[in-house]
């Protein structure tokens, strides 16, 4: 199955292209989804992963039981990897994470790859918060996390989730903007993703770190936490992970096919749009935080004006919260320490 690149043959309308404002001027992602069958087989907590009867809506649930996930059936070699997701819409959802991820720490244990949406639960009338991050070759002990409020509320409605991963960048959007760019550099080595990596989807209790530390728990009186995904996409070199460490360059066409499409190409109007998403929905990044890292990461572009709107924790300062929307309804996010996290 190496070096079979999936094309992009189906238009799927954005959940909500124009749900992020910026997405206006935006070329719509424009990607092949698969039926569940197609491209995942179920990970955890089966009898807590239901599937639409035209197998292309999967939900996952996270009851007193157990949480629940899904896996991609094939390991890739970069690729593009898609979703939209409706989140679990309680009131109270601390301690509750739902994740879209591409790893390989099952078969790469101590030097594995990770690129990762998190979306982390959140009291009463806190929004959920999206956090993004990157490992490479094992680098668990330089967590490149980046937190990010989002301009709609992600339980109404589907959204779009997409991760770009290409050997020269990588790429995170919600819905057609794209909100973090990682640029391969020399500096950053193996902590750049290099490996093989599957696609998972899971929703689990993560209530000993996901809402300020700890301090607030799943409360599994509001449960079963359903979130739901959709529009599923996998575009990428299918590959053998064993086979591709043998020096197989099988997949060098699929990536200069990928580079080269559209998804891949990082216009004017996507850096843009990309830089007014951040300035207006970035609560959190690791480049900012001197704290735990005193030491600036090769990547990290630090913008002096940008830089002046972060505390030395990384988290932006209380001043530029106040023009945060909130979900229609819920109570205004006003900034104390639970929203810090
Ligand atoms: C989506 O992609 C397909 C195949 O690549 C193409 O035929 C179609 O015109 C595209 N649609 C849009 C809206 O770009
Ligand atoms: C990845 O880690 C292993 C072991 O820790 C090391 O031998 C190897 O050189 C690293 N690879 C890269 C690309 O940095």
């Amino acid at each position: 199955m190496a070096g079979r690149l999936l094309v992009a043959t189906a238009v799927v309308a954005a959940a909500a292209a124009a749900a992020v404002g910026a997405a206006a001027a935006l070329q719509a992602i424009n990607v092949t989804t698969v039926a569940f069958e197609e491209g995942y087989t179920p990970l955890f907590g089966f009898d807590n992963i239901l599937r639409s009867a035209d197998d292309r809506t999967v939900s996952l649930l996270l009851d007193r039981s157990t949480g629940s996930g899904f896996i991609s059936s094939s390991m890739y070699q970069h690729g593009f990897f898609s979703a939209s997701i409706k989140l679990p819409s309680l009131d109270y959802t601390a301690g509750v994470v739902v994740a879209f991820y591409t790893s390989n720490g099952d078969v790469f244990e101590k030097r594995h790859d990770e690129l990762d949406f998190e979306f982390l639960g959140n009291i009463r009338g806190k929004p959920w918060r999206v956090q993004t991050n990157v490992y490479g070759n094992g680098s668990v002990s330089r967590g490149r996390e980046e937190r990010y409020l989002l301009p709609f509320d992600p339980t109404t409605e589907f959204h779009r989730y997409s991760i770009l991963w290409t050997r020269a960048a990588i790429v995170f959007f919600v819905d057609d903007v794209p909100v973090r760019e990682v640029r391969r550099s020399p500096a950053m080595s193996g902590d750049f993703p290099s490996k093989p990596m599957s696609l998972y989807a899971t929703v689990w209790d993560a209530s000993t770190w996901a809402t300020s530390g700890g301090r607030y728990r799943v409360n599994y009186r509001y449960g079963p936490f359903v979130a739901s995904f959709t529009d599923l996409a996998l575009l990428g070199c299918r590959v053998d992970p064993i086979q591709m460490l043998a020096g197989s360059d099988a997949c060098a066409a699929a990536e200069d096919a990928l580079l080269a499409s559209d998804l891949a190409v990082m216009t004017l109007e996507k850096q843009q749009a990309m830089r007014r998403f951040r300035e207006q929905n970035m609560v959190y990044s690791y480049c900012y935080d001197t704290v735990r890292y005193p030491a600036p990461f090769p990547e990290c572009d630090v913008v002096e004006s940008e830089r002046r709107r972060f505390k030395g924790s990384g988290h932006l300062r209380l001043a530029f919260r106040r023009r945060r929307r909130t979900r229609p309804g819920s109570r205004p996010a006003r900034p104390t320490r639970a929203a810090d996290m």
